[in-house]
């Protein structure tokens, strides 16, 4: 046990579930501190609030010492590769990294060359496997299980991936997954639903940002226009069953994804998700660094 975390792919359903119920632990008020005084450096080369800053507040749970690396003051700006600037780190002695870069797979370049291990806070459009561990942990609280759920991603498909890494993970553990949105941003083979179905059938709702900074062409819908056709509303909100939640990984543009008033209603957790951001990565580094 231990090492990198990359995708979720790489684990075990088993393995899956005893981060998702140490991090329940640590929800539980579990303290741990034996990993008090590691050095972890944060290598974000794309902007975050919620991943990055999460992520501090965990290592400053587990007594970590923190290093936040500023790609904006740093050597980058005089050309030096990404692959230098985390051997960089890796020479310094570090004992974490965690690392998000636009770039699909960054991690390949790195993995043989690099022994510090890494954890994957986001690359490109690839994964995002602490986004999609938080979503879980936040399903089972809310129904007990994740077998046998259905849940309906909706909006910017192709390009995000929190859908690309939920949609493989929630169909591994058995819940039925599908993908609503405009259609250019719908991919093959991801179980297309159109939106009101969705919203009748389904026990989660999970609205996604439009993410215009990786698209090759400029969006052709206005954002009223997405909020009228894609957009969760006082009216459709009804639609949805008694029981069913709303998710979003955030940033939220609000009165776009989503109303306004329904960010904050009784049925979103979206809040909550970022809470249990907190206790999954204090699970995913202690896991990283094989703290028993
Ligand atoms: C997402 C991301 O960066 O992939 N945000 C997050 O990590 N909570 C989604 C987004 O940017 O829209």
């Amino acid at each position: 046990m231990g090492g990198n975390l990359l995708r979720l792919r790489d684990l075990s359903l088993a393995e899956i579930e005893a981060i998702l119920d140490q991090a329940q632990d640590f929800c539980d008020g579990e303290k741990y501190q034996k990993l008090a005084g590691k050095i972890v450096c944060n290598l974000f080369f794309e902007p975050s609030t919620r991943t990055l800053y999460s992520f501090q507040v965990a290592q400053e749970r587990l007594g970590l010492k923190v290093i936040s690396f500023n790609p904006g003051s740093s050597s980058l700006q005089k050309d030096e590769s990404f692959y230098d600037t985390v051997k960089t780190f890796d020479s310094f002695g570090a004992d974490l990294l965690v690392i998000r870069h636009s770039q699909n797979e960054y991690y390949n370049e790195l993995v043989d060359k690099v022994s510090t291990p890494i954890i994957n806070g986001g690359d490109g459009t690839g994964q995002h496997p602490t986004q999609s561990l938080l979503d879980l942990l936040t399903i089972r609280q809310e129904f007990g299980h994740l077998d046998g759920l259905s849940v309906a991603i909706i909006g910017d498909i192709a390009h995000s991936r929190v859908a690309h890494t939920n949609f493989e993970i929630m169909k591994r553990f058995g819940m039925q997954v599908y993908t609503s949105g405009p259609p250019e941003y719908m991919e093959e083979g991801m179980n297309f639903i159109p939106f009101e179905q969705a919203l009748i059938r389904c026990d989660i709702i999970m609205a996604l940002r439009i993410q215009h900074e990786r698209h090759q062409m400029k969006f052709n819908m206005s954002l009223e226009e997405y909020h009228q056709t894609y957009g969760l509303n006082a009216q459709n909100v009804d639609l949805m069953r008694k029981s069913a939640i709303i998710m979003h990984p955030a940033p939220v543009n609000r009165n776009v994804e989503i109303a306004d008033e329904l960010v904050e209603s009784s049925r979103s957790r979206i809040f909550k998700q970022m809470q249990n951001g907190v206790f999954v990565r204090m699970a995913v580094i202690r896991y990283a660094l094989g703290g028993d």
